[in-house]
């Protein structure tokens, strides 16, 4: 948490406190450093009509969390202030917090939205692991000048760079602009996330999610140099592309399971 917060910030993606990291941990692994019985004090959702949020499939389940306003760049130099570990209760009374956020803080406003990625996921991969929310620029930019179309969109990132497709062969999903904190962005984002590891938020920024934390900055990673490609090029004559025939054999060499119908062959 503290290598991938502090690299994102360098790279200039989460200025103050955007962005947001969840990372399921092994419950095993967390018990050799903390006393499982001893809860700290219980956090409620923010942003969540506790009626309307079901997070019965991650009961007992545990996470190390970026806690809402915290700085990405503070969060290598005092990380039990910015992060929390925290476990999702039996009963639907908030999170329990383990760990962390030592000056009172909370997890990210945005904890609905990871935690129903985390459902939706696990349901794709039982390994996933890993929910990011990042502001990466180019990829931001993008939003104002391209098309907000699936298919196009990931069409042309996947032009950018020849090994885009085999790694985010299953596309890109995207969202309009939506009130971000909320139960209905939390859940729109689970909902793309049943197809798609890489879901960007219109003009707001991106959700990837992943095994491990290095797969999951990849995601965003790759996309993030892409689209920066693009922003250093839309506004000048295209004379080479990477054709949909190449994307095709290059997608079928790595064997990877892309969109087809987001080539045009
Ligand atoms: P938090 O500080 O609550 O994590 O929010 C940051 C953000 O990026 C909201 O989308
Ligand atoms: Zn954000």
């Amino acid at each position: 948490m503290c290598k991938t917060t502090a690299n994102m910030y360098r790279l200039g993606w989460d200025e103050r406190n955007g962005g947001n990291i969840s990372y399921l941990l092994d419950e095993k692994e967390v018990a050799e450093y903390l006393n499982l019985s001893n809860v700290i004090r219980t956090i409620p959702l923010m942003g969540v009509n506790a009626a309307d949020f079901d997070a019965t499939p991650l009961q007992g389940k545990i996470f190390i969390v970026t806690g809402t306003g915290k700085y990405f760049k503070n969060v290598e130099g005092d990380p039990e202030t910015n992060l929390g570990v925290i476990r999702i209760p039996k009963y639907k009374k908030g999170v329990e917090l383990l760990w962390g956020f030592t000056d009172g803080g909370r997890p990210t406003s945005e904890l609905p939205s990871h935690l129903m990625c985390h459902m939706a996921r696990l349901k794709a991969d039982p390994d996933n692991r890993v929910v990011m929310h990042s502001h990466p620029t180019h990829t931001l930019a993008m939003n104002y000048v391209h098309e907000l179309n699936e298919k196009k969109f990931t069409h042309t990132l996947w032009e950018m760079c020849t090994e885009c497709i085999a790694v985010f062969p299953d596309g890109i999903g995207i969202l309009p602009w939506m009130l971000c904190g909320t139960n209905e962005i939390g859940k729109a984002t689970a909902k793309k996330m049943e197809e798609f590891r890489l879901v960007v938020w219109a003009m707001h920024g991106i959700y990837g999610a992943g095994k491990s934390m290095d797969e999951t900055f990849g995601l965003i990673e790759t996309v993030e140099k892409a689209a920066q490609i693009y922003m250093l090029t839309a506004h000048l004559p295209r004379i080479n592309t990477i054709k949909d025939e190449e994307m095709q054999q290059l997608a079928e060499l790595f064997k990877v399971n892309y969109r087809k119908d987001f080539l045009n062959l």
